[in-house]
């Protein structure tokens, strides 16, 4: 489990208080996952590989760094959508790779309906973006799709996760990273997390 990373930030554990309330409309909804995404994300790319440089400030040169790696995100469609925004606003250089997967609602097993991956792999560290981690079946299809791709290094961001997704997760691919704001009590008969926050696309965007 040395892999699995919930956060303990106090603004992170404030906003996913306020995300899972019943209370919140989706407009305010979009807007905390955007935030709660963008503290989850600099948590997770802390080893981001620096390579230097100089910068001219209006007073001469000073020493720089800048991020060395490619990094791609994979927001699996359509609940990803929102926390793949967030994270290009605080590192535009990012690749966006759509990935649309849904879950069948009565085997709860993933169906995979839109790859947009390019022919070949040209990024150093992949993230899959996904809110919801239920029975995991979402995730490891992901995983399996960039590791057929030829992704080296991937890791998995989320908000909240049920323990069985986590478990198979991480048995299915114990060399990803997680990076979450919860781990809940269980699935329902239905593969929902509760207490979880319902069903995150439908809060996003309305539909539910
Ligand atoms: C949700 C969620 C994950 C998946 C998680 O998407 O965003 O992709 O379920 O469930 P799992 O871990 O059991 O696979 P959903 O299938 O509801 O599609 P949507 O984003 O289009 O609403
Ligand atoms: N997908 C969701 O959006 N919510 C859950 O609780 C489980 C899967």
């Amino acid at each position: 489990m040395d892999r699995v990373h919930v956060s303990t930030h106090p603004l992170v554990l404030h906003k996913l208080a306020l995300l899972r309330s019943e209370q919140t409309e989706p407009k305010k909804f979009r807007e905390l996952v955007r935030e709660i995404a963008q503290l989850l994300f600099y948590e997770a790319t802390q080893d981001l590989s620096l390579a230097p440089m100089t910068v001219q400030t209006p007073l001469g040169p000073a020493d720089g760094q800048e991020v060395a790696e490619r990094v791609g995100i994979m927001p699996i469609l359509r609940a990803g959508l929102g926390m793949s925004e967030a994270v290009v606003e605080i590192l535009p250089t990012v690749h966006v790779w759509h990935l649309g997967l849904y879950r069948d609602h009565e085997t709860l097993q993933p169906v995979t309906y839109y790859n947009k991956l390019p022919a070949q792999p040209d990024i150093d560290l992949s993230i899959i973006v996904d809110p919801m981690l239920a029975t995991g079946g979402s995730a490891v299809a992901a995983v399996d799709i960039l590791k057929d791709w030829g992704a080296k290094r991937i890791k998995f961001l989320g908000l909240i996760a049920a323990p069985e997704g986590v478990r198979t997760l991480t048995e299915a691919h114990p060399d990803v990273d997680i990076y979450l704001a919860a781990i809940d009590s269980h699935l329902n008969a239905r593969g929902y997390i509760v207490p979880g926050l319902g069903d995150a696309g439908d809060r996003q965007f309305g539909t539910g």
